[in-house]
C-alpha cells in the first residue's frame, strides 16, 4: 500500500484525477466507483476535463436496499447527478435496490463482475473501516452480497437524509473478494473524520476487524489523504 499525503484537498484530487486519467490511459476499461461526500469533489473535477469514458464501463461497490434509481439518496442517481450525465460511460451498472430477490441480485451482480474484471477500483472508507459496506467482521472470502448496516454507517450517512430513520437497513455490496480482484485500486482518505481510521489502518494487521486492512495484501493500492503523519502535527 502506497500513502501519498496532500496538505490540500485540492492537491489531493488533482492527483486522484491524474491517476484516473493515467490508468485509463494505459488501458483500463473497466472501472470500479464509489459514492459518498469523498467521492463529490473527485466527480466534479473529473468532470471539467476532457477525459472521455464513452468506451468504457462503470460498476459501482455498493447500492441502499429499498430505494429506487430516481430515489434522490440512492447511489444510482447519485452517480447520475455527479458523473454519468456529463461523463457517460457505454455502461454503468450498479446492484438494484428493488431487486426482488436479494441471492438472485448478489449473484447477478457478481457475475457481471467476474465476466468484465475489474481494471480500476475507486474506495472510500467509513469510520468503522468499512470499504464498499463491508462492516467490520466482514469475510475477506466475501462476494458480492446483502448487508445490514451498522447503526455507526448509518449516523454517518444520516446527513444525506432528512432524519436517521429515512436511511435504509440494508444495502448490497461487493464483497472483499470482489474488491481485491481490481488490477489497481484507489482509496482516498479526506478530512479530520477519517484521522482515527486511517491511522487504525495504517498500524493494524491484516483483520477482518478492520475491512480494509484486506488491502495490504493487495500488489496495487494507492492511498490518498490530506492528514499528516501524527508525529507531523503540530
Ligand atoms: P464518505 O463515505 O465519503 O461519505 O465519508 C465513505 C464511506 O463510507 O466509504
Amino acid at each position: 500500500m502506497r500513502i501519498e499525503r496532500f496538505s490540500s484537498k485540492e492537491e489531493l484530487y488533482t492527483r486522484a484525477v491524474a491517476i484516473i486519467m493515467e490508468a485509463k490511459n494505459n488501458g483500463a476499461i473497466t472501472f470500479g466507483l464509489a459514492t459518498g461526500g469523498t467521492m463529490e469533489p473527485l466527480y466534479a473535477k473529473i468532470c471539467k476535463t476532457d477525459i472521455d469514458f464513452s468506451h468504457c464501463m462503470s460498476f459501482n461497490l455498493d447500492e441502499y436496499v429499498g430505494l429506487e434509481a430516481t430515489h434522490k439518496q440512492s447511489y444510482a442517481y447519485y452517480m447520475n447527478k455527479h458523473l454519468l450525465n456529463q461523463k457517460p460511460f457505454l455502461a454503468s451498472y450498479l446492484p438494484d435496490g428493488l431487486a426482488v430477490d436479494p441471492l438472485v441480485e448478489t449473484a447477478r451482480y457478481e457475475g457481471l463482475l467476474q465476466q468484465y474484471p475489474l481494471d480500476f477500483q475507486l474506495l472510500g472508507i467509513g469510520q468503522n473501516g468499512h470499504i464498499g459496506f463491508n462492516e467490520p467482521g466482514t469475510s475477506f472470502a466475501s462476494l458480492t452480497h446483502l448487508v445490514t448496516l451498522e447503526e455507526s454507517t448509518r449516523q454517518a450517512n444520516a446527513r444525506f437524509f432528512s432524519s436517521i430513520d429515512e436511511v435504509p437497513t440494508q444495502a448490497y455490496t461487493m464483497g472483499i473478494q470482489s474488491i481485491m480482484r481490481a488490477k489497481c485500486i484507489l482509496l482516498l482518505a479526506v478530512g479530520e473524520a477519517k484521522c482515527e481510521v486511517l491511522e487504525r489502518l495504517l498500524a493494524s494487521d491484516y483483520t477482518e476487524d478492520v475491512p480494509a486492512t484486506a488491502l495490504s495484501k493487495h500488489p496495487n493500492v494507492m492511498v490518498l489523504t490530506d492528514l499528516q503523519e501524527e508525529e507531523n502535527k503540530l
